[in-house]
């Protein structure tokens, strides 16, 4: 029985020109932080327009953002945001960017050690300053969420936290300020989103009719216009219809009240911090390795997948269900992300450490039954290589 609490605050302006919005959106009084990454934002011009919105604000930068954001990098923001006084922060990037915002807003008011914002997943946050976003990557939905990921790298340990005081305030989301992106993370926010999808549908069934219709929607929409996005790079109408698509994938309707499995995402989260591989690389290798590996408890939600998404209809139902993976693969691979650890120089040598760094995250039981332990883990990782 369907039973939730469905909050979302985050006022998002979608189409061409919106960033002049952002002189309503941002409080006149603002004391703004414009926190961007490794410079695509200033070489394309987006942060120069950014800052004629913001007209005759008080505004600083700080760049340096990288992907996978690290809180070394971001405590350097907290420190100039308490010595200059600042009280509002907008991010200008893809998800690293967003994400180590939020991390930032929450760090900046956080009394002890910042660390256990992460350590505690979120729940140590009582308050943070105000932020909205500019999207340059459509992929993650950070723009529209509560979630963030930060990288720690002298522990080598990527971690979420999530926290309702730091949704963004608004997301400015101009499909035509994503062209200049290269074909591999467009290629990665197509996989992203389709899996961030997957993992919140392909669980088992609760009569949860509009989630299901929905997520095989956005399925569909990401295989239709991943390939022409890739094809057709400024083409309007496919760059807006994917950057919808990606920030939908997980900004709370598809998810609402259903069971989730997010064992992709934590089992990539440790490839990316040792082996530094793309966020989206890290899914597409793992998603189909876990989906074969948990064809049992996802029984009836992968033959639904295989008919609804893929149109496979005929045949046994485990070659449905093989044939329904098979594509999830060769869709992956067809926008030019690999799916195989070794197609990145990793062997089975990787394995201890990877299952090691699980252990001490405390990922020793999850998926939507909370009994995928470590030995399963292992056995999806072995089916990765
Ligand atoms: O750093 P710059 O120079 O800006 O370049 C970036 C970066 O190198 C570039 N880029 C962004 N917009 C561009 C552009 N290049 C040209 N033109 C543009 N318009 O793209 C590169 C990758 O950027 P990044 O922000 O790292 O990518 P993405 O949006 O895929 O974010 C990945 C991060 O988000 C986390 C991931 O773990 C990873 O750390 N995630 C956050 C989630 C959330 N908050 O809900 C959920 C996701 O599952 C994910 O875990
Ligand atoms: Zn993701």
């Amino acid at each position: 029985m369907l039973n939730f609490d469905f909050y979302n605050p985050t006022r998002v302006a979608f189409g061409e020109g919106t960033i002049a919005r952002l002189d309503e959106l941002v409080p006149a009084d603002a004391r703004v932080l414009v926190l961007y990454g490794g410079g695509s934002a200033e070489r394309n011009g987006t942060l120069a327009e950014v800052e004629a919105a913001l007209g005759q604000r008080s505004v600083q930068r700080f760049g340096g953002i990288e992907p996978n954001p690290s809180y070394e990098t971001l405590m350097k923001a907290v420190e100039q945001i308490r010595r200059e006084g600042l009280d509002f922060l907008l991010a200008v990037g893809g998800g690293s960017v967003i994400d180590g915002t939020k991390f930032v807003a929450a760090a900046v008011g956080h009394a002890g050690d910042p660390w256990e914002i992460l350590q505690t997943r979120g729940k140590s946050v009582s308050s943070a300053l105000p932020l909205g976003c500019v999207l340059t990557l459509p992929a993650t939905g950070s723009e529209m969420n509560c979630a963030s990921v930060v990288t720690r790298r002298s522990l080598n340990a990527k971690i979420g936290f999530f926290s309702r005081h730091v949704f963004p305030r608004f997301s400015v989301l101009d499909p035509v300020k994503t062209y200049t992106l290269p074909p591999r993370q467009i290629a990665n926010g197509v996989v992203d989103a389709f899996v961030h999808v997957a993992e919140q549908y392909l669980t088992y069934p609760v009569n949860a009719a509009v989630q299901d219709r929905y997520a095989e929607s956005l399925l569909q929409t990401l295989i239709e216009v991943g390939p022409q996005a890739l094809a057709t790079p400024q083409d309007y109408d496919v760059r807006a219809n994917l950057m919808w698509a990606a920030t939908q994938a997980l900004s709370g309707p598809v998810g609402a009240g259903v069971p989730q499995d997010w064992a992709t995402h934590m089992i990539g989260h440790e490839i990316t911090a040792l082996h530094g591989l793309d966020h989206a690389q890290t899914l597409a290798i793992v998603l189909p390795a876990l989906l074969a590996e948990r064809r049992a408890p996802k029984r009836a939600k992968l033959l639904q997948y295989a008919a609804r998404v893929w149109n496979i209809r005929d045949g046994d139902e485990d070659a449905r269900i093989d044939a329904a993976i098979a594509r999830t693969r060769e869709f992956f691979e067809s926008l030019g992300v690999r799916t195989r650890l070794s197609d990145y120089g990793i062997g089975a040598e990787a394995l201890d450490a990877l299952v090691a760094q699980l252990e001490a995250h405390g990922m020793t039981a999850i998926g939507e039954h909370r009994d995928l332990d470590l030995a399963t883990s292992r056995r999806i990782l072995e089916a990765c290589l």
